[in-house]
C-alpha cells in the first residue's frame, strides 16, 4: 500500500514537473505528428529578424480537428519548427535549428491569450524557454488578426 501510494505521489509529481501550472509542455514526438506546411523566410521580409529561416508546422491529432472544424478543441498543439536557411548554387538547405514555437490549446490555463499557451524553446532545447510570461506580447498581440480562425494563421492544405 505504501509503496501504492509513494508511486502515485511520483507520477503526480513527474506530470507536474513536465508541465507546471500554466507553462506549455514541450511537444515530444511532434517530429510524428501531421505536417501542415513549410516556408521560406528570407532577408527582406519583414519577420526576418524574428522568423528567418526555414520552419516547418506540425499538428497533433487534436489540432487536425481544429485545422477542419476551424475551432481548436483543448488538448491541440501545433509547432513551428524554426531551423537556418544556408543558400549556395541554387539550393537552400536546413541549418540549425534556431527555435521550437509551440501553441497549445487549454483554454483552463490560458484564458487571457485565446485559451492558447505560447512558448519557445530556444536551440529547441527542452529546457530552455525563451518566452515564459511574455506569450501576450510576444505572441498573441500578432496571432490576434486571426480571431476569425482560433488564433492560427496557417490552413489544411491536401
Ligand atoms: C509578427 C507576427 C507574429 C508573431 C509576433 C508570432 N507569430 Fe506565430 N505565426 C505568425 C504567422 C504569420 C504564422 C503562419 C506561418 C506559416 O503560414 O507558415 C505563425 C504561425 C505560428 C504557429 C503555427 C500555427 C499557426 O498559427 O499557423 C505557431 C505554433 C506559432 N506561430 C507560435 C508562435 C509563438 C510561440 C510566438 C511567440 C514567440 C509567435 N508565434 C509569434 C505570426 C506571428
Amino acid at each position: 500500500m505504501k509503496l501504492l501510494l509513494a508511486s502515485a505521489l511520483t507520477a503526480l509529481f513527474t506530470a507536474q514537473a513536465c508541465a507546471a501550472d500554466g507553462e506549455v509542455a514541450y511537444p515530444d514526438g511532434y517530429r510524428d505528428w501531421r505536417h501542415v506546411k513549410s516556408m521560406v523566410i528570407g532577408e527582406g521580409h519583414p519577420l526576418f529578424d524574428a522568423f528567418g529561416g526555414i520552419h516547418h508546422l506540425y499538428a497533433n491529432d487534436a489540432a487536425l480537428e481544429g485545422y477542419a472544424a476551424g475551432q481548436f478543441p483543448d488538448g491541440a498543439a501545433i509547432v513551428f519548427d524554426l531551423l537556418e536557411a544556408p543558400g549556395g548554387d541554387g539550393a537552400i538547405t536546413e541549418g540549425a535549428r534556431k527555435v521550437l514555437g509551440v501553441m497549445r490549446k487549454d483554454s483552463r490555463l490560458f484564458p487571457g491569450t485565446g485559451g492558447w499557451g505560447f512558448e519557445g524553446f530556444g536551440g529547441g532545447d527542452p529546457g530552455n524557454r525563451v518566452v515564459g510570461d511574455n506569450a501576450a506580447s510576444a505572441c498573441f498581440a500578432c496571432h490576434t488578426s486571426q480571431s476569425d480562425h482560433d488564433y492560427v494563421f496557417s490552413r489544411p492544405r491536401d
